[in-house]
């Protein structure tokens, strides 16, 4: 089973009520590695940059090389992939960037106290196409109250995808968020095509802004 089999096989047990003692334990096994492995990373004072679902790494290492002076850390479930982005920063001599294996809820819930983002990229989430898997999604109203408190005033998101409905929700689930607001100003500080991107005939792109807890 992959990664991601397993967390979901875990979320639908537990959501079931079968609360089974030794899935329970790899559960907590797992986050607690992912726990020690996020305490020894070198977190800057500063907002860092996080992608999720980053994939082969493309954009966050272009992004690592053309920000030099920002942290950044890309997460995804799939390890195969993960190594491919590993190596890629590696080869390029980049010391900003680093890439961990884990499920984006698990991640945010993880981290160490204090760690802030300024740049969160979501570029291609899997889009669950049909309506009894859209629960799936990452990008869901639960998705942006685990980030709520890891997102800096002031961060952006910057989410693409191919999928113009999963587009509109998303657009429609940040329209209705005291905390977000979506700016005139879309602009992104980097165009570098993923690998996804490059098999999408179009894609739809947009930027949102973290408002301050005073605006919220
Ligand atoms: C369609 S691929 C896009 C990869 C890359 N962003 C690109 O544009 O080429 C989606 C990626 O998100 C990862 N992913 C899906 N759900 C995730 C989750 N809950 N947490 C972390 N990564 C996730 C998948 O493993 C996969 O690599």
């Amino acid at each position: 089973m992959v990664e991601r089999e397993r967390v979901m096989a875990g979320a639908a047990a537990c959501g079931a009520g079968e609360w089974d003692p030794e899935f329970l334990q790899r559960v907590e096994a797992r986050r607690e590695a992912l726990r020690q492995e996020l305490a020894s990373l070198p977190w800057p004072p500063e907002a860092a940059v996080l992608e999720i679902g980053c994939g082969h790494g493309h954009y966050l290492a272009a992004f690592a090389a053309a920000f030099p002076g920002q942290f950044c850390i890309g997460i995804d479930l799939q390890r195969g992939r993960l190594e491919k982005a590993r190596r890629k920063v590696k080869a390029a001599g980049l010391k900003n960037a680093v890439f961990v294996a884990a499920e984006a809820s698990e991640f945010l819930a993880e981290l160490p106290d204090g760690v802030r983002f300024g740049r969160v990229i979501v570029l291609f989430p899997d889009p669950w196409p049909k309506r009894r898997h859209h629960k799936n999604r990452l990008l869901r109203p639960s998705f942006f109250n685990d980030l709520a408190g890891r997102a800096a005033t002031g961060a952006d998101l910057f989410f693409r995808t191919d999928h113009q409905p999963y587009f509109n929700e998303v657009a429609e689930v940040l329209a209705g968020r005291a905390d977000w607001e979506i700016p005139a100003d879309q602009s992104w500080p980097l165009e570098r095509e993923t690998v996804f991107q490059a098999k999408a005939p179009r894609h739809y792109s947009l930027r949102a802004v973290k408002k301050s807890p005073s605006k919220t």
